[in-house]
């Protein structure tokens, strides 16, 4: 039976202090599973995240963007300097987050990423400052194609800035050495990718072993696998899939599949989750499980998670809500 469909009322804002060692009890936490104070109904996919969000009062402000219309004596000047103007109104009624550098688990500052494509550059990220708090559980929203992913596969440390830096706990590690950024990785950043990136051959059990296999050499993975292979089993339970261990990928369901990509995320006991997507592919019903799946590792088991999402009821369950646009975070909103 899926396990998260046992969920019960707790709040969002839970202050229970159960600790990660908690994990071995998948069965117990996964009753313990709140489910979202709104259920996502409908519009669930939005193009441009919008600055309502933060003050419906300033909603006609996203309006703006619509090219004048025919017979109007606007020229394309005015009508480009007015955007202008209104976009550094909007810049200057941005609230100012609090001094996050102390508390800041991970901060990026002015972070640059640009790809080439036929020698034509494709500026992603110019001057990307963002910063997640211990505990948080951040949203980052923004139209396809804004640098989302780029941006979490920078904080990832899995790519790396044309320029800027990345601090963890306050330490820089964007110009780390591979090796000692792979170990960063593996030992304290669980990622969620936007595709899965299961692999095929492997059954649902292996696949959430392989960051255990990868980060450690075969003797140590030999010497702890009848542990991990314990936790794998535990985790799997959390995310309702212990009837789905041996099935291989391609006989998993997308909801499935997120969930042993969660599971694999978390195998490490990672202190921070980078999730892109992760309940993107998914029905409503589903994406909302998987929500509080997430909520449930923020809350309970003291979790960070930085979420890249495109849903706007997703991401007001979130604490904050940080906007890209124009290669920029435009907007953040703490809820
Ligand atoms: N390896 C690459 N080479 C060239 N261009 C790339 C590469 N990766 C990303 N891009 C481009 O960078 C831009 C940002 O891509 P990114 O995947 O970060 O967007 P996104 O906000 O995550 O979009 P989506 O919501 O569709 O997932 C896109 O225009 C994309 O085409
Ligand atoms: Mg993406």
């Amino acid at each position: 039976m899926n396990k998260l469909n046992q969920t019960n009322t707790t709040s969002r804002h839970s202050t229970s202090t159960k600790n990660s060692s908690s994990l071995a009890s998948g069965q117990k936490m996964a009753s313990t599973f709140s489910k979202p104070k709104t259920h996502p109904r409908e519009n669930r996919r939005i193009g441009e995240p919008h600055l309502a969000l933060a003050n419906p009062s300033k909603a006609t402000q996203e309006l703006p963007k619509q090219a004048p219309a025919l017979g109007n004596q606007i020229t394309l000047t005015e009508f480009l300097k007015q955007q202008s103007l209104a976009s550094n109104e909007i810049d200057q009624q941005r609230p100012t987050p609090p001094s996050s550098t102390q508390k800041a688990i991970l901060q990026a500052k002015n972070l640059h990423k640009s790809y080439f494509k036929n020698k034509l550059e494709v500026s992603v990220l110019r001057g990307v400052d963002f910063a997640i708090e211990t505990g948080e559980f951040v949203s980052i929203i923004g139209s396809s194609g804004s640098g989302k992913s780029t941006l979490l596969h920078l904080l990832g440390t899995l790519d790396e800035p044309d320029q800027g830096k990345i601090y963890f706990r306050s330490r820089r590690i964007d110009d780390l050495p591979s090796k000692k950024r792979d170990s960063i990785r593996s030992n304290d950043f669980g990622m969620i990718f936007q595709f899965y990136h299961l692999l095929p051959e492997l059954t649902t059990l292996e696949n959430v072993l392989t960051p255990a296999m990868i980060s450690n050499s075969v003797f140590q993975y030999y010497r702890q696998k009848k542990k991990l292979v314990a936790r794998a089993k535990e985790l799997l339970e959390l995310v309702g899939l212990s009837h789905r261990l041996k099935h291989k990928p391609r006989e998993l369901s997308g909801g499935e599949m997120q969930r042993a990509a969660i599971a694999r995320a978390l195998i490490s006991k990672p202190t921070l989750l980078l999730a892109d997507e992760p309940t993107g592919n998914l029905d409503q019903k589903t994406g909302t499980e998987i929500l509080s799946l997430l909520q449930h590792l923020n809350q309970e088991e003291k979790l960070t998670i930085c979420m890249v999402t495109h849903d706007q009821q997703i991401a007001k369950e979130t604490s904050r809500i940080v906007q890209l646009a124009e290669g920029k975070v435009q907007y953040e909103h703490y809820q």
